[in-house]
């Protein structure tokens, strides 16, 4: 597959509330460097030239202001701007109904993960060859896993073979379209399309690409960010 006409399309999923993060607006528009933390991801995919198209999933009653963001930063690729769900998958199912059934693979992100590497976008989209139906990014697990009851520990548990799963995941659209129809329960699109029996493969995630959930998350994207000038 060469990044030319590519029928990929890509949904950014920015519509949870940031529970953990507390700040006075939705995580998805937290000061990072002095942009909302969409921006980033937003122009990112924007400028890839593997994604042909990108729907945003804003927040609830923060359409208008997703869709000034992608003004502002010229993201032409922008198609859609639609207000989100109660839950992730809910999120996700509105924003691919804006993907046009021509798109034969859509990459799922969270805008909660701004530093996305060009590398990852191409390694989820050529990792769906050979027949795959899902591709994620991974990293393996650093520290030492423990399973708890309360603060008691019941089990320590055998990282080999553990991996933590990032986004933007790649997948043949139509395994998507059926595995969100199927179910909700799971953290990940992933998640969904192996309960529906889909085969899901890993592919070399990236560890800037970590998740904003504290603010302390986001002061470490902020020192990423300025490190890489
Ligand atoms: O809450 P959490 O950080 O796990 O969410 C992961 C991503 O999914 C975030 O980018 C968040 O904005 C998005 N999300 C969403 N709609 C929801 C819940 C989460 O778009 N209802």
């Amino acid at each position: 597959m060469s990044p030319s006409g590519t029928g990929v399309w890509a949904v950014v999923v920015a519509a949870g509330r940031g529970e953990r993060f507390r700040g006075d607006r939705p995580k998805a528009f937290a000061n990072l460097a002095g942009r909302p933390l969409l921006a980033e991801s937003l122009e990112r995919l924007d400028a890839s030239p593997w994604i042909e198209a990108l729907v945003v999933v804003a927040p609830v009653e923060w359409e208008e202001p997703a869709i000034l963001l992608a003004e502002e930063l010229g993201a032409g690729s922008v198609r859609a701007v639609v207000p989100g769900g109660a839950t992730r998958a809910d999120s996700v199912r509105t924003g691919l109904a804006e993907v046009p059934d021509e798109a034969a693979v859509v990459l799922v992100h969270d805008a909660a993960r701004p530093l996305v590497p060009e590398e990852v976008v191409e390694r989820v989209v050529t990792g769906l060859a050979d027949g795959w139906d899902g591709a994620v990014p991974a990293v393996p697990l650093a520290d030492t896993v423990k399973r708890a009851e309360g603060e008691t520990v019941t089990a320590t548990v055998e990282r080999e073979g553990l991996y933590g799963a990032q986004t933007p995941q790649a997948f043949a659209a139509d395994v998507l379209r059926r595995a969100l129809a199927g179910g909700d329960d799971a953290t990940d699109c992933a998640g969904l399309v192996e309960a529906a029996g889909g085969r899901v493969r890993l592919v070399e995630g990236d560890r800037r690409l970590l998740k904003v959930t504290t603010p302390a998350d986001l002061a470490l994207v902020e020192a990423l960010l300025r490190a890489a000038g």
